[in-house]
């Protein structure tokens, strides 16, 4: 409960630093930073997944899970309204949903804290656990907000 109260303060205190953004140029960017942060989450995720086949170290995923954490915190403010023009795939519905797309973000956050905790604590069958819950959080939010692939 603790956590998920800090995380939605964090949350609305991320949405408030979010200055409007209107030039194109500048939406480009936010676009581009997006979806390198999410690629690099998806690289996080295939390596983490060889860890839960038994190949790495689960202690040491720490490291990855807390760069994991720090990005989910700061992403909301990189999906101003109007971002869904350009080249991206993010869904109008992200809009009109945002209260919706915003608690997304807290749900990850909880899950990523579990996975941290598990990994910390060397435990690999609650750190596979709780891997899966984070998978689920990604599609969770991928279906709603995210165009299919092109
Ligand atoms: C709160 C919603 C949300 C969550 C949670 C989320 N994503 Fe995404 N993801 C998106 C949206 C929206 C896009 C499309 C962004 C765009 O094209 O501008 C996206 C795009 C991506 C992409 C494509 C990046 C590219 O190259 O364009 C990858 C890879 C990705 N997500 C991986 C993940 C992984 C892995 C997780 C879980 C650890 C995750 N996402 C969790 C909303 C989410």
């Amino acid at each position: 409960m603790r956590i998920t109260l800090l995380a939605t303060a964090l949350v609305a205190a991320t949405l408030a630093g979010t200055a409007p953004i209107g030039a194109a140029f500048a939406q480009g960017d936010v676009i581009a930073q997006r979806r390198a942060g999410m690629k690099r989450m998806g690289e996080h995720m295939q390596a983490m997944r060889a860890v839960t086949q038994g190949q790495g170290q689960v202690r040491a995923q720490v490291a990855r899970v807390d760069d994991m954490i720090a990005w989910y915190r700061t992403e909301p403010a990189l999906f101003p309204p109007g971002s869904d023009r350009g080249d991206t795939r993010a869904l109008p519905a992200i809009w009109t949903n945002r209260a919706d797309f915003d608690r997304q973000h807290v749900e990850i956050a909880e899950r990523l804290q579990a996975l941290r905790g598990a990994a910390q604590a060397g435990d690999a069958a609650a750190f596979a656990n709780a891997f899966q819950q984070v998978g689920a959080s990604c599609s969770g939010c991928h279906r709603p907000y995210r165009a299919p692939e092109r």
